[in-house]
């Protein structure tokens, strides 16, 4: 059987990552290999009755008997283990959550239900790194991907509400954290029938001012309060999450060279693990809108368009709906008022499924299949 070596298994995305893969059966295909950073000699996860022990994930040697080496360890680890091995003359498949090495020329970016004739490519013609997408622009693609595949999209701006888990698992903790000392800050006022809503307010206000408030890793308030500023600075004014857009869709949809624009503003907001998106849509004709409803929910199986209505916006088109789950909610879908072109809709996804390890574990069934 086909050896794969796990890295990074451990950590938040690699923990989800492992849950779908058991989830699907996806072990009884190959052989796992747990690698670490840390816990070298100890036991390994159970996976089919059996535990092995954990092999060193800086051992070259061990890792280059992998047919395929998936990792969710992050990109310093990419960035030091990767060229070694592959200067080593290691030719096995690299599949990886980083961002080290998604825009190289020899790299394909991995959303299969999107690009799948991409990747079908690449493998023909030998490439050998798969890098997942940015959880942005992946859960995007994901929820509007039937108006790419029509070329129906002059240009795309992304309005993003960026859960905390993008930033991390300490960034999510921090953010309860946040949210804890606020309840208990205001709790004597709120259970006070004469305190007012302003006095409360002014409480809320003196907590997020205090030097103390826990903002150790997202830098500022986040619960009561948001952050538009995601990654660091390019040149050009955007965000590095925001240039990701046009760089990683085009990439993904194999048309670097012909690229649509595509822009927006990305933003932190208080929620645990989806990401949300308002997405505003230069069409290239005045198609009806209907048409573009039954695009977008045939484009893949995961695809839940919600009707433009209140009641079933509060149900369905919320990180509190949608997380845990693989659905992408796509609702408020609507022509703009700005012109037959213009198109305007929302749409919610799990920042850590689609966004992160989804892709992974499939584009490493494509590739064993
Ligand atoms: N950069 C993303 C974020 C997560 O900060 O939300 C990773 O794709």
């Amino acid at each position: 059987m086909v050896s794969v070596g796990v890295v990074g298994w451990r950590g938040m995305v690699g923990s989800v990552l492992m849950d779908r893969m058991r989830r699907e059966d996806d072990f009884s295909a190959f052989e796992p290999v747990f690698f670490s950073t840390s816990q070298a000699g100890k036991d390994g996860p159970e996976i089919g009755g059996a535990v092995k022990p954990v092999l060193d994930a800086n051992d070259l040697e061990k890792l280059a008997e992998m047919a395929v080496v998936v990792s969710c360890q992050g990109g310093g680890y990419t960035e030091r283990i990767h060229p070694a091995l592959r200067k080593k003359g290691w030719s096995g498949y690299w599949i990886d959550a980083a961002s080290t090495l998604r825009m190289k020329d020899n790299s394909v970016i991995v959303l299969d239900p999107v690009n799948r004739h991409v990747i079908d490519r690449a493998l023909d013609e030998g490439v050998k790194d798969f890098i997942g997408g940015n959880c942005t622009v992946s859960l995007m693609l994901m929820a509007v991907g039937g108006l790419f595949a029509r070329n129906w999209v002059e240009w795309l701006t992304a309005m993003t509400y960026q859960s905390a888990s993008g930033a991390g698992a300490n960034n999510m903790r921090e953010l309860v954290q946040q949210m804890g000392v606020l309840g208990e800050k205001s709790k004597d006022l709120l259970h006070d029938p004469a305190a007012t809503i302003l006095d409360i307010d002014q409480r809320i206000s003196q907590t997020l001012a205090d030097p103390d408030f826990p903002s150790q890793y997202f830098g500022a308030p986040l619960a009561a309060s948001l952050i538009p500023w995601i990654d660091r600075a390019m040149e050009n004014g955007q965000t590095r999450e925001e240039w990701k857009g046009i760089a990683e869709t085009n990439k993904i949809l194999g048309r670097s060279d012909s690229p649509i624009a595509i822009d927006g503003q990305c933003v932190r907001v208080g929620a645990m693990r989806c990401h949300s998106q308002a997405l505003a849509i230069k069409l290239k004709e005045a198609i009806p809108l209907k048409t573009i409803e039954e695009a977008i929910a045939s484009a893949n199986d995961w695809v839940s368009v919600v009707p433009n209505d209140k009641a079933a916006t509060l149900a369905k088109l919320s990180p509190a709906a949608v997380s845990g789950t693989l659905t992408i909610a796509v609702g408020r879908i609507r022509k703009m008022n700005l012109g037959p072109e213009y198109l305007t809709l929302f749409t919610v996804g799990d920042q850590l499924l689609w966004g992160a390890a989804e892709p992974l574990r499939r584009v490493l069934n494509i590739i064993l299949g």
